[in-house]
């Protein structure tokens, strides 16, 4: 009988099946390491009094392991067939589901895909879609190619992930977060990142944003999917960036208004709460949207918001984000609120004296 690595390694096109080379056959890395990505982070552990030492972590993706690696094998028979059995950490997007949860697939950019399917109609339909959106198939079956090997019934693999810079900075930092406290993704779209907090941070009050209506359903049902609470709130942040409440993670990845950005500085983030962005910036080349600078960071303008006085920097660099199956320059950045500074104010100063005197 041959097995389903054996199967998984042959590729199964519309026109045919060949052997792949033992570089096609290898499975691609999980996380790949890249320029830039290998950062040093500083850490400011803060201790008692808010002195702070300084530690050193360096963390690259390399190093970050899920507990199960998705092997991206894409489910598109029924629920209840899938259910019945299924090929090992695989993923299950019925083929009438298959549109709208395109965002819970890997970057298309990356890891080729296999595809199991029950009617040749559903498969076709499926590979036309996926290929046309930019994935590439390794392995199309069909139920009877792998029925042997339909044994699992664990439930579906996560095969997708949020973006990799705050994936990088919430798994480094998570055990230095507080147990609970506010995050805020700004420009949440369909919802990805904002899903992946709430599922990161148990106990804490989730909250994405955007001004798509369409694109916070999407969120909505992604969420609903993976069982989390997030508050989805539709509001033009560039028209009001107020949402009444103050947070311990700000992030966004791929937006950018300024005047946000330094409303959440002065009135979002709290006192040693985690700041994460990343976004478009400009590059020689410009080679996909947003095409206008006001859309676009200058270089090192991230850093320049929030200076050191203000804001402990943990992560900058300068990199790229993929955008319609581009690589655009973009700039990533990560920072912890300094405590606002005592001296020189006497009710704090104040408050503090009675504190210590209630203590002695
Ligand atoms: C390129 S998408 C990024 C979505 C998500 N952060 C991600 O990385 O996948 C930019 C998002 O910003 C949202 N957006 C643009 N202008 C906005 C505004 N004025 N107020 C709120 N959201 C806005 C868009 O609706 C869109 O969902």
């Amino acid at each position: 009988m041959i097995s389903i690595e054996d199967k998984l390694s042959k590729r199964f096109r519309s026109g045919g099946c060949g052997n792949l080379s033992p570089e096609e056959t290898a499975p691609p890395p999980y996380w790949k390491p890249e320029a830039g990505f290998v950062s040093s982070l500083r850490w400011f552990v803060q201790a008692r009094h808010h002195a702070c030492t300084v530690c050193e972590l360096r963390f690259s993706r390399t190093e970050f392991h899920p507990p199960m690696r998705p092997r991206n094998i894409i489910d598109i028979r029924t629920h209840e067939s899938f259910a019945r059995g299924h090929l090992p950490y695989s993923t299950s997007i019925p083929a009438d589901e298959l549109q709208e949860r395109l965002l819970e697939m890997p970057p298309p950019v990356e890891d080729p895909l296999t595809l199991l399917g029950e009617s040749e109609d559903h498969i076709s339909a499926a590979q036309q879609l996926l290929v046309e959106k930019g994935w590439e198939l390794s392995a199309v079956f069909s139920e009877v190619d792998v029925r042997d090997d339909l044994i699992s019934t664990d439930p579906s693999v996560q095969c997708w992930r949020p973006n990799d810079f705050l994936e990088c900075v919430i798994e480094e930092l998570k055990d230095r977060l507080p147990a609970v406290g506010v995050a805020i993704d700004y420009g949440c779209g369909s919802g990805r990142d904002v899903v992946y907090l709430a599922q990161r941070l148990k106990g804490w009050r989730v909250i994405g944003v955007d001004n798509h209506s369409n694109a916070l359903a999407r969120a909505e049902r992604l969420a609903r999917r993976y069982g989390v609470d997030v508050e989805f709130i539709c509001q033009d942040l560039r028209k009001d960036p107020n949402l009444n409440t103050t947070a311990d993670l700000v992030h966004g990845c791929r937006f950018l208004s300024r005047p946000l950005l330094v409303y959440c500085k002065h009135e979002v983030l709290k006192d040693d709460g985690l700041f994460v962005w990343s976004t478009f910036a400009d590059g020689v080349e410009n080679p996909a949207p947003p095409y206008r600078t006001s859309r676009r960071l200058v270089q090192g303008e991230l850093k320049r918001l929030f200076p050191d006085e203000e804001l402990e920097e943990i992560h900058y660099s300068r990199g790229t984000l993929t955008t319609r199956q581009k690589p655009v320059p973009a700039e990533f950045f990560a920072g912890r609120k300094k405590p606002a500074r005592t001296e020189g104010n006497p009710a704090i100063t104040n408050a503090l004296e009675t504190e210590r005197h209630e203590r002695a």
